[in-house]
């Protein structure tokens, strides 16, 4: 099954009288259950590329079909809630709500799509069971150490259920340890749950863990590689 499918697409910011393309004529299609990083230098368009994939911006030219529905030209509105329904990020730091405990960052995403609170706790309850951060359900983040955090900013990102999580430069701001450590956890919940993940990263270590790495360059996939292709 196939959860993305861009084909030929551009993306042109403007910027006052100038027109900067950041991608152009991008054809990418990403399986159900697939690991894959988005390689390339600074400024080579892989945030924009996630962008578009997570429905946060529309492309100038082409089309995306997101599990199987033509995106491309959905209005604002109906963007979001594709975006909440079907999506999870996971963010650099992890972006928890400072004021919300740990259940409640985990349910956020629940409540944006009207589930009653009882299901909602119900929900972060089992995923916080199976992470073993049962016990700082009422924490705040302030009160949690990173590798909590990491586990509670996995757990919002998965628990709706998403057809695909995006993370842009996850590990950036981590130590080798602490981004070797979140990788090894979305690689066990990919093949475990066949959870489909998408991550920009410049880092050879973290492309590593991948199943597909694709790279891009000005704007353009330059190359595509494989984990059965031996020079990896
Ligand atoms: N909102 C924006 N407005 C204008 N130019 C942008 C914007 N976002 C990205 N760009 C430009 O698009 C190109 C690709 O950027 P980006 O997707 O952020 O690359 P990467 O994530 O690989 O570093 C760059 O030249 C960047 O300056
Ligand atoms: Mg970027």
């Amino acid at each position: 099954m196939t959860i993305v499918q861009a084909e030929h697409i551009t993306k042109i910011f403007k910027e006052d009288s100038q027109s900067i393309p950041a991608l152009s004529s991008v054809s990418i299609k990403i399986e159900e259950g697939s690991f894959v990083a988005l390689s390339g230098p600074s400024g080579s368009g892989k945030t924009t590329l996630l962008n578009l994939i997570g429905c946060l911006d529309r492309p100038s030219q082409g089309t995306i079909h997101f599990d199987g529905e033509e995106i491309t030209r959905l209005p604002q509105q109906k963007l979001a809630q594709l975006r909440r329904r079907k999506i999870g990020f996971i963010f650099q730091d992890y972006n928890l709500i400072p004021a919300f405990t740990a259940a409640e960052n985990i349910e956020y995403v629940l409540w944006l799509q009207g589930i009653s609170s009882a299901d909602r706790r119900k929900r972060a309850l089992e995923i916080c069971e199976r992470f073993g951060i049962q016990a700082l359900i009422h924490r705040r983040p302030y009160e949690m150490s990173r590798g909590q955090q990491q586990r509670v900013a996995v757990a919002r990102a998965i628990v709706h259920k998403p057809k695909i999580v995006l993370g842009d430069e996850l590990t950036a701001n981590l130590d080798h340890k602490t981004g070797t450590e979140l990788m090894g956890f979305l690689k066990e919940l990919n093949e475990k749950d066949r959870i489909t993940f998408l991550y920009a990263t410049h880092d050879p270590v973290m492309m590593k863990q991948a199943n597909r790495i694709v790279t891009l360059q000005d704007g353009k996939i330059t190359n595509e590689k494989t984990a059965t292709q031996a020079s990896f």
